[in-house]
């Protein structure tokens, strides 16, 4: 196992282990709701790269693990890099066996949570640039990659960002619209430059639990890749309504492979 990691202090006061915690106490809470769920991810995965000979494979947003058929993928291939903000130390700890598994702590976005970070402790050049401008900047790594899994992540980036701005500065509902819009933008941009699989919640699908009425709020602004391999399925979230007071929480999860 290789491990490299930078502005983990930055991460941490952002939210973004508190969050990755959040994820586990849910999956440990759930675990037979998501079973499903989480199968139909691997098997994503897995037929992204059947037939292929690919022998490096890098995912954004590992995490814990809980949607990465892990062991097959430690099987087949020659190379993974496993990309997060923050990895928890038991999934590092667990892995460190193998030489081919690197971890890498990393904002996908290039850099945004960091500049959101000198922003809301006032450095002055970031203040400057509209909320857009700061999500100009782009990921990039030295070693290449034969595919790349965006797992979970793409409805993700901007969420805490948003959160930690909002309790410095207000900002308005389109500015966070036009941010939302131009990191999960930037983000498609990144995946065209590689194979690719992509996997995200699109929809919120909130039904309160006494009316039984369901209403739907989306999660993914931009286009959805035109791609011929496509499929969807429905996430049991929240089957317990522990979520949202009075409601209950499904996911549209939508994947895509070029
Ligand atoms: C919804 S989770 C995906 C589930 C994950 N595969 C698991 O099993 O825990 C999204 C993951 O993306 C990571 N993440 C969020 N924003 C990120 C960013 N800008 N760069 C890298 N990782 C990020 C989070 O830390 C989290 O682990």
């Amino acid at each position: 196992m290789k491990f490299q990691h930078s502005n983990k202090k930055i991460y941490q006061k952002l939210g973004y282990s508190i969050d990755q915690e959040g994820i586990l106490t849910r999956f440990l809470r759930e675990g037979n709701a998501w079973k499903s769920h989480l199968e139909h991810t691997k098997q994503w995965i897995r037929d992204a790269y059947a037939h292929k000979e690919y022998s490096s494979i890098a995912i954004f947003g590992s995490g814990w693990l809980l949607d990465v058929p892990i062991d097959d993928i430690i099987r087949d291939f020659k190379e993974v890099y496993l990309f997060d903000i923050i990895h928890p130390l038991q999934i590092t700890h667990k892995y460190k066996k193998y030489p081919h598994v690197h971890f890498i702590e990393a904002d996908v976005t290039g850099g945004v949570a960091k500049k959101i970070y000198d922003r809301i402790t006032a450095k002055s050049h970031v203040r400057k640039q509209s909320l857009p401008q700061l999500t100009q900047t782009q990921f990039s790594y030295d070693i290449p990659f034969d595919l790349l899994v965006s797992l979970n992540i793409v409805n993700q980036l901007d969420i805490l960002l948003l959160e930690a701005l909002e309790k410095h500065e207000s900002v308005s509902e389109e500015e966070k619209q036009d941010f939302r819009y131009c990191i999960q933008k930037n983000h498609m941009h990144l995946l065209e430059q590689y194979n690719y699989c992509l996997i995200s919640d699109w929809e919120k699908l909130v039904t309160h639990t006494k009316t039984r009425h369901t209403h739907s709020e989306p999660l993914v602004f931009v286009e959805p890749p035109a791609h011929t391999h496509h499929s969807e399925w429905l996430w049991n979230f929240d089957s317990q309504g522990l979520y949202e007071e009075n409601s209950k929480i499904d996911f549209r999860v939508r994947a895509f492979r070029s």
